[in-house]
């Protein structure tokens, strides 16, 4: 069972334009959220500056990647030290979009998050398995490869929220229940437990990704080891957004 408080993420992805961004803000600063829960949005880049002049400071703000180390003559790409300077907290890393359709590996995913945590920001590092994956009985075991890529890489975790995203529930409408996040949740938690420390797999949150709705979220948030949710296509709607928060067990 972890320790950690709540902890609900909205990843904007490359959706919306200047109009649907400010109207997602306004709902945000007029939802009611429970205050035992950590809230953060992952806006694209280019909108980052205005949520974060824009945004109620109770909601903290993510980038969706960053470069893997020193910014410069790299075209196209944004480095850590640049989100920090705008203000941003937070960095999304490893999210299953950038391994499967952009090919990031294990190892430059370890370095990047190695490279944004020595330079203030915080990261949530996404690991998944692919369906055909799961349906050979390799869940696990890619989890813990992914895992182990940002072990073998970071300084510490005192500053990592771990994203379990189901590859084959992500933008599928196709959640996985509340007993199989559960069971790879304790997985990664006592992974942790035998890798780590004791203390960073009770204080390390677990959440959960692929297909989170205001329908679903509270079943999920029973779950023990279910720490709270990384959420796509909802988190594009205040409202129901608003409600995956306020699901807080
Ligand atoms: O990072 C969140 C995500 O990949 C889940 O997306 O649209 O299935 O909630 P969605």
């Amino acid at each position: 069972t972890g320790t950690g408080k709540f902890f609900v993420g909205g990843n904007w992805k490359a959706n919306g334009n200047k109009e649907s961004v400010k109207k997602l803000v306004q709902e945000l600063n007029d939802a009611k959220l429970e205050d035992d829960v950590d809230v953060v949005v992952a806006p694209p880049y280019i909108y980052l500056d205005y949520v974060l002049n824009n945004l109620n400071k109770r909601v903290e703000v993510s980038a969706q990647n960053s470069w893997v180390g020193k910014g410069g003559a790299f075209t196209g790409e944004i480095s850590a030290e640049q989100l920090k300077d705008l203000g941003a907290q937070w960095v999304i890393l490893g999210h299953s979009e950038r391994r499967h359709i952009l090919g990031e590996t294990n190892e430059t995913i370890g370095k990047k998050a190695a490279y944004a945590l020595n330079n203030g920001l915080k990261v949530i590092a996404c690991i998944g398995e692919l369906l055909e994956e799961r349906e050979a009985g390799k869940t696990t075991e890619v989890c813990f490869g992914q895992l182990k890529a940002y072990a073998d890489a970071v300084p510490s975790w005192k500053d990592i929220v771990i994203a379990y995203e189901p590859v084959w529930a992500i933008g599928t409408g196709k959640v996985a229940t509340p007993q199989q996040a559960q069971e790879v949740h304790a997985e990664i938690r006592k992974w942790l437990a035998d890798n780590v420390s004791a203390e960073t797999a009770s204080e390390t949150r677990i959440i959960y990704g692929g297909s989170v709705n205001a329908a679903n979220s509270a079943e999920l948030a029973k779950q023990e080891d279910i720490d709270g949710f990384l959420v796509g296509g909802a988190s594009l709607k205040g409202p129901d957004f608003a409600t995956i928060i306020n699901s807080v067990r």
